[in-house]
């Protein structure tokens, strides 16, 4: 997911400082090409990880080296071509960092929605109101293997189910009308033909 609040450098910044997190990952920074819609790969449903290998790793590694040079707030792996389920988040929260979800499902969210603007780095510029619950509680497998329950509430509610609909096919678009749809495809088209 792409955030759309001014505050990006901070999140940046603050991302930088936490990046050397990861164990036993190659030191050197590197960024996978974003792919970009409508390449199938984003339609199609992520396979399940079965073990956490040293290739697992490393494209959690990769992944959120991407993210981060893309200043995305969440990035799923189809998004770098790798049809697996797991994605990255750093949201910038203060006392939060980086996770790595693998296998992540929702096992529960609110009633309580809220409408907010949202990204895709597989669309660039483009962004469009999104009715989501405001709460959810996932559960999930870390870079460790551990199974975690966590919830989560606000931006990283959404950032969480907009990944988790990345691992299923789906995207951000498919919540919106199809009239506004259409507009926001039209104006990405155009945006791409001109690059
Ligand atoms: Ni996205």
């Amino acid at each position: 997911m792409k955030e759309v609040t001014n505050s990006n450098d901070n999140v940046i910044n603050l991302c930088k400082q936490k990046n050397n997190y990861l164990p036993n990952t190659c030191p050197d920074m590197t960024i996978r090409p974003v792919i970009l819609y409508p390449d199938p790969v984003l339609r199609k449903e992520a396979e399940f990880i079965t073990r956490i290998t040293k290739d697992i790793r490393q494209l959690a590694r990769d992944m959120l080296d991407t993210m981060y040079d893309a200043r995305g707030i969440g990035l799923a792996a189809p998004q770098v071509g790798v049809s697996k389920q797991m994605f990255t988040m750093d949201c910038g929260q203060a006392g939060g960092c980086a996770k790595i979800f693998i296998n992540p499902v929702i096992i529960d969210s609110s009633e309580e929605t809220e409408e907010s603007q949202e990204g895709c780095l597989s669309f660039p510029q483009q962004y469009a109101d999104i009715e989501r619950p405001f709460y959810c509680t996932t559960k999930y497998r870390n870079l460790e293997g551990k199974l975690v329950k966590e919830s989560f509430e606000g931006l990283e509610a959404r950032c969480v189910q907009h990944e988790i609909d990345h691992l299923e096919g789906r995207l951000f678009i498919d919540h919106l009308h199809s009239f506004k749809r259409q507009i926001l495809l039209h104006d990405l088209k155009k945006l791409l033909a001109n690059q």
